[in-house]
């Protein structure tokens, strides 16, 4: 990307997001981030963070035009209450994002995915995930990557019990897994989220949690 880049990122109060944000904010080749939120992110000279309701996304906003869309949004079935409530932030929403997005002329969509993303899955979880992709794919995005961490490691606002004790493991025994048991920090993953924004390929890649750790 020969000029500045000007991103557009969702998601950005999260765990993943915040590295992601961070790291935008820090790079010289970016000129300016677009953060839409439910709640304020600290002030910086580069970032505008409108409060929407992702319920209802104003499509007539001016920051869907961006070199790059990055999503990092996402929720719990805990939090969530239902498998309805949970598909509409982890699939309608960032769909709904990279329509409005692609329709403004925006060319690279950027998505923290995660690992086993299969439309045809067992698991709900991992059908979500790939349904989601799937649809990306119909966007007609020149530029489409699925970065598809494992277990996410990061200190988190939020208390979750069983990913605590799972990261803790992982932790402790990373080097002695494969690298794709690996447990992926938050910073590689927003590194490769960047990196998919500023560097775009043509067509659609994955990056797979092996190369997260
Ligand atoms: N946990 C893991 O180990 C793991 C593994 C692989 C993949 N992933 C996936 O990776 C992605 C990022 O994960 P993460 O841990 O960084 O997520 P996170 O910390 O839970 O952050 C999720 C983001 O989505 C936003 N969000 C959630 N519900 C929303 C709603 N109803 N309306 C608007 N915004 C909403 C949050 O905003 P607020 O701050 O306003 O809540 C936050 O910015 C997710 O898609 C997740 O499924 C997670």
């Amino acid at each position: 990307m020969e000029t500045k880049a000007k991103l557009l990122l969702v998601g950005a109060t999260g765990l993943v997001g915040r590295h992601v944000l961070e790291l935008a904010l820090a790079d010289a080749r970016v000129a300016s981030v677009v953060a839409p939120v439910r709640r304020a992110l600290p002030a910086h000279p580069k970032l505008s963070s409108p409060q929407v309701d992702f319920d209802r996304l104003v499509p007539e906003a001016s920051w869907w035009n961006a070199d790059a869309v990055i999503c990092t949004l996402g929720t719990t079935m805990k939090v969530a209450g239902s498998q309805a409530a949970f598909r509409r932030v982890d699939h309608d929403y960032p769909l709904a994002v990279a329509r409005l997005a692609h329709a403004h002329g925006t060319p690279t969509y950027v998505l923290n995915s995660a690992v086993g993303a299969d439309a045809q899955s067992r698991f709900f979880y991992n059908r979500v995930k790939g349904e989601l992709e799937q649809a990306l794919e119909r966007e007609g995005y020149a530029s489409l990557a699925f970065v598809r961490p494992g277990l996410i490691g990061g200190e988190r606002e939020e208390f979750r019990l069983g990913e605590r004790l799972l990261v803790s493991a992982l932790a402790w025994s990373g080097p002695l897994l494969p690298r794709r048991w690996r447990l992926n920090p938050a910073p590689q993953i927003a590194q490769a989220l960047l990196t998919a924004a500023l560097e775009p390929q043509p067509g659609r890649h994955v990056v797979t949690a092996d190369r997260l750790v």
